[in-house]
């Protein structure tokens, strides 16, 4: 029986510290052994959204303790693992050092590999720690820092096939929360909010709503909901708002999603239609059951990966590890961290907006 690699993952792009042991069973499926995260929200709430230097800050305080739990966690010892991985971008600058050094120092002082890794990449495999996902599938990655459809073809060949040109859906949440008076991140209080609102009382822009194609624009909602926010007289008011605002937002992901499809369809010619939705936004139920209808329309397998795996978390970036312990593709100890970091080099500039992303 051959000994299957054990990999240390380090996660800390943005305001979560994690750490996680990942290896895999004799029929090559992931394990998790431990996962550990340790949220910033407290610390950024009063801002209205993540402050880098503090979070930088926390990073430092708390990586060594994360990366011990994940260790102690895994029943294993120190000396069994045989890799690190450590997110090298995209993400603040601050915020990668931390994760990167240590995973440097670590990898270093117990003389193994060392392996950077794109967080995109990170997420784009998440799904495979839950279920066994035969290439290709359509995924669109909704988070507070991304919003992007990308085909994932195989490990290490992505294809994007749209992202924004601005604002990342979470922060679109989260600066309409902010507007309505909820602390960082609003995103899940603007759910809650809706519920007892008038989705049809405001009509609020839909930017890029009739280009073709499955890039995405969310600025211009913000300058709107500044407009109609200045007019708030009471609790029902800040509801109506909310429930526009998410409204227009699944009009949005609605017609976006059904051109991501065609697209996935022409560049694959493939009959797996496999769509999985990852972020922080994807725990949104009125967009989880818009996508599902519009699955069972299409014929497409929609996947939901558990919150703790498709938020940010290390697992996702220790099973990147691992796929590339085993071709070994291992990296210097010198290598930088990258606050820009395509998944698809062919995409790192938005084709008509002049975007450089
Ligand atoms: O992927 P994630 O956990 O972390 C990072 O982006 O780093 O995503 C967090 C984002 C935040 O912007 C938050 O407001 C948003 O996801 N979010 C939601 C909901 N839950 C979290 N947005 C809308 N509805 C929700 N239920
Ligand atoms: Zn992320």
């Amino acid at each position: 029986m051959n000994k299957k690699p054990i990999i240390l993952g380090i996660e800390t792009s943005c305001d979560e510290t994690a750490a996680s042991i990942v290896t895999e069973n004799e029929q090559g499926i992931p394990v998790i052994l431990s996962n550990i995260i340790s949220s910033q929200f407290e610390l950024h709430k009063k801002f209205g959204g993540v402050v880098p230097e503090l979070a930088a800050r926390a990073h430092i305080d708390k990586i060594d303790w994360i990366v011990r739990e994940a260790i102690s966690k895994s029943g294993l010892k120190t000396e069994e693992i045989d890799a690190v991985a450590s997110t090298a971008g995209p993400g603040l600058i601050v915020c990668l050092s931390i994760g990167l050094s240590f995973g440097k120092s670590f990898a270093s002082t117990m003389n193994i590999p060392f392996i950077a890794v794109n967080h995109l990449e990170g997420h784009a495999l998440s799904p495979r720690l839950q279920e066994n996902l035969d290439y290709p599938y359509l995924l669109l990655l909704i988070s507070g820092g991304h919003s992007q459809y990308l085909s994932v073809k195989q490990i290490g060949d992505y294809e994007r096939l749209g992202t924004t040109i601005d604002d990342a859906l979470g922060e679109a949440f989260d600066k309409t929360a902010k507007l309505l008076g909820i602390e960082f991140p609003g995103g899940p209080q603007i759910e809650v909010l809706a519920e007892k609102g008038d989705p049809n009382k405001y009509e609020l822009p839909k930017p890029i709503f009739y280009k073709g194609g499955c890039n995405l624009s969310f600025a211009g909602l913000k300058t709107a909901i500044l407009k109609v926010s200045k007019n708030i007289k009471n609790e029902q008011d800040k509801f109506d708002i909310a429930a526009s605002f998410q409204k227009t937002i699944e009009d949005i992901l609605y017609k976006k999603t059904k051109n991501a499809f065609i697209q996935f369809e022409k560049i694959n010619k493939s009959k797996n239609k496999v769509f999985v939705v990852a972020g922080g936004v994807a725990a949104n139920k009125k967009i989880r059951s818009m996508l599902i209808n519009l699955c069972n329309q299409n014929d497409y397998k929609p996947i939901f990966p558990p919150i703790n795996l498709c938020g940010d978390n290390a697992a996702m970036i220790a099973l990147v590890g691992l796929e590339k312990f085993k071709i070994k593709k291992f990296n210097d100890l010198d290598y930088p961290a990258k606050p820009r970091w395509s998944l698809d080099e062919n995409a790192s500039f938005l084709k008509g907006a002049g975007v450089k992303y």
